[in-house]
């Protein structure tokens, strides 16, 4: 009782009080409901890092870093010294979090502590060049109640003369010195995207990285560290996620003095960015976070710091709507009667946001011509899209629409008239891949002329939700006008202005919302989440394929941030499985259907309607809820979710089967979350459960477990449980 109460004071002054300071041992200790981080500033001037992991309460524990001894002349003592932020220069051998070049080729950088501000929850503390006004701020925003920590840089040249940035990273990680840690990340292409991938991390760099000018289906810009054994419920990670959507590089080092250390920041592939006299530079956000709970306890740790901290509206905003989306099954044949019909099909089925895709606009009958010229196409829409829009209004929808601003075909009037905006090298070819370039957003004027069609779209229509697509990757990344000095600007300031773009857009038009796309999961990360709505998760939208995918994606993103369709069969694979199992694959994100609704019987638009009524029962749990993942798809023929209403009186499990074999029972599927003292009332809306019972406890639920009767290929199960 006293310990629990002393405890308990400490935690409270924690809280009050997430960042310290002591001047004597100079050292700094920032801590979360979940963790501790400290550093310090050491003789020598340089800050460094001291601790990363489970809640310390007591600065005093920290001691001031200590200058430790060169092993070698080949193993200098800067090698041993974690350093919170190293410039490149001196003996330093490991990836530098910045390097410059100076305009008279000079290119040592050794940053020393200057000073710090404690501001609340945030602190920024200033590093400076032992000889040079070049300036470091480092910033630190700690989130106490969701366990985050977020990272930063300004790099200010403040001497006389330009100089030049290769490398900007947001920030380097420590982990505890040590061996036999295991990396988990994600890796995919088009199609097949968020592969979960977990391997020992041995001496070395492993690098997760985009140089496609967008994050990329190849690998996505979030880690997490393991020690060695821990599983969904139990053990420590460390975790960290990048905001930022173009050339972003995140290294996982091992050194040869078992310390393992994560940079992450800019790709330095290619990257140079100039700094006049006066000029800054600022980094992409790096989030980072420690659990003790396992991969569980870190998704849900970044789920709802998502939900509240990063997507718009945070904690306020709407639960997504059921959405449908004649992409499958009208390709780029949309007109006003086709879509019409669409519509009046979708709104029997519940569904509350109906989005037309590609081929409304232009010359655009397929993916040869069109993009760029952002007008009506009046053949399909004779009277432009207002009939369609009203209708769908009176039809009690919402009315979305898809855009690819950044995209223009050689065959489109932008082109013929502005040749020079796609991003080239004057004289070289211009690489088409899916007939299309890349328009040079870096540019203001292009920057200015995609604000304006989507906001002359915004303001003459009444459209909800644009789906804002990005159907390629860079080549020939070149900006002639901008001179050989700055053409490499454009890395960073195409992002930067597509931010911009979005962000004065949902400024005008506060109700508008936006789907990051980008052939699917091609544009995901946290800094497009700070002003989209959700996401295209893949163009697979097969849903066997999908429980992978999905759980891939869950690992770092939150559910109703996870765009789903339910579309036709056979599907990418040549797979048939059941409407049944495709809605509930789809229903453990943001339920939306893709399926040509016209070929579907009277049987599957009842059950579809079933299925979306139950949807919006469950959908505030499954969105806005705690998920626990309690079968992997990747370890065998059972693949089981389970999602907590944040106020734990619902909660919703999802029970797939792949194919049984040897005429085996699915094991029993123990629970997760729920309150073992509290009955809870179990309903299985599709049947499915074995046991005749409807009440049990929650202990008996977590303990034992629920037994279902899942058979054959393509079983699945949805189980609701309210608490009593
Ligand atoms: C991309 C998207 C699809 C669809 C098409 C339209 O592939 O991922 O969902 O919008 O473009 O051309």
């Amino acid at each position: 009782m006293k310990l629990l109460s002393l405890f308990a004071l400490a935690a409270g002054m924690l809280s009050a009080q997430s960042i310290q300071y002591s001047d004597s041992r100079k050292v700094f200790l920032l801590t979360t409901r979940d963790s501790s981080y400290a550093m310090g500033v050491a003789a020598d001037g340089a800050l460094r890092h001291l601790y990363w992991g489970a809640p310390l309460w007591r600065i005093d524990d920290l001691a001031a870093p200590q200058t430790r001894r060169d092993l070698s002349s080949f193993d200098p003592r800067q090698m041993l010294e974690n350093e919170e932020y190293p410039g490149w220069g001196g003996p330093r051998y490991y990836e530098p979090a910045l390097k410059i070049t100076r305009a008279d080729g000079d290119r040592d950088l050794v940053l020393r502590y200057v000073s710090h501000r404690i501001n609340g929850n945030d602190l920024e503390i200033s590093l400076r060049d032992l000889r040079d006004p070049i300036e470091v701020t480092l910033h630190y925003r700690v989130y106490p109640e969701h366990g985050i920590l977020r990272r930063s840089a300004t790099i200010r040249n403040a001497t006389a003369a330009p100089l030049t940035v290769e490398s900007a990273q947001a920030a380097a990680w420590y982990l505890p010195p040590g061996e036999g840690y295991r990396l988990t990340y994600v890796s995919g292409r088009w199609a097949a995207e968020d592969q979960i991938q977990r391997e020992p991390i041995r001496e070395g760099a492993k690098v997760l990285e985009s140089r496609k000018l967008h994050t990329s289906h190849n690998f996505n810009p979030w880690f997490a560290i393991d020690a060695g054994g821990p599983s969904e419920d139990h053990g420590p990670v460390w975790f960290g996620a990048l905001a930022w959507s173009g050339n972003w590089r995140i290294t996982v080092e091992q050194t040869p003095y078992r310390q393992v250390r994560v940079t992450g920041g800019f790709n330095t592939f290619d990257f140079a960015y100039p700094l006049a006299p006066g000029e800054s530079l600022e980094t992409p956000e790096f989030y980072a976070g420690f659990s003790a709970d396992g991969f569980g306890g870190m998704s849900r740790a970044l789920h709802r710091f998502e939900r509240e901290e990063i997507l718009p509206g945070g904690a306020t905003a709407r639960l997504r709507p059921v959405l449908y989306n004649s992409w499958e099954a009208t390709t780029f044949n949309v007109d006003e009667p086709g879509q019409r019909a669409l519509a009046e099909k979708a709104a029997k089925l519940g569904v509350e946001l109906f989005v037309m895709d590609d081929g409304w606009f232009g010359a655009r009958d397929n993916d040869r011509a069109g993009l760029g010229d952002w007008t009506v196409n009046p053949r399909k829409f004779p009277h432009g899209l207002k009939p369609l829009i009203d209708r769908v209004n009176a039809l009690g929808m919402d009315f979305g629409l898809w855009v690819e601003p950044e995209m223009v075909n050689a065959n489109s009037d932008l082109y013929r008239r502005h040749p020079d905006w796609v991003i080239h090298f004057d004289g070289r070819p211009r690489s088409e891949l899916r007939n299309q370039m890349i328009l040079n957003l870096a540019r203001p004027d292009v920057r200015d002329y995609i604000f304006g069609v989507l906001d002359k779209l915004a303001t003459e229509y009444n459209i909800r939700y644009f789906k804002w697509d990005m159907n390629r990757s860079v080549s020939e990344p070149g900006w002639p006008e901008a001179g050989p000095a700055n053409e490499r600007k454009l890395w960073v300031d195409y992002v930067r202005n597509l931010y911009d773009v979005i962000d004065r857009l949902r400024a005008k038009h506060p109700k508008l919302e936006i789907e990051s796309c980008s052939g699917g999961g091609g544009r995901v990360d946290l800094g497009i989440l700070r002003r989209v709505d959700e996401v295209w998760t893949s163009d697979n939208t097969e849903a066997f394929d999908r429980l992978r995918i999905q759980e891939g994606f869950s690992m770092s993103y939150a559910p109703r941030i996870m765009s789903a369709w339910v579309t036709d069969v056979p599907n990418m694979n040549g797979r048939s499985v059941p409407l049944a199992y495709r809605f509930l694959v789809a229903m453990q994100g943001a339920l939306g259907i893709g399926a040509n609704l016209n070929h579907w019987s009277e049987q599957d638009t009842a059950l579809a309607a079933r299925m979306v009524a139950l949807y919006k029962r469950i959908r505030a749990t499954v969105q806005a809820g705690d998920l626990y993942r309690l079968a992997s798809p990747r370890d065998g023929d059972l693949t089981a979710n389970q999602y907590v209403a944040p106020d734990g009186r619902q909660a919703v499990l999802f029970a797939f089967r792949h194919s049984q074999q040897y005429n085996t029972a699915v094991p029993a599927i123990r629970l997760r979350g729920l309150d073992e003292k509290a009955l809870y009332r179990v309903e299985a809306p599709l049947g499915k459960l074995q046991d005749h019972q409807t009440e049990f406890s929650g202990a008996w639920l977590m303990r034992a477990g629920l037994n279902l009767d899942l058979r054959g290929d393509y079983d699945a199960a949805a189980i609701v449980l309210e608490r009593l």
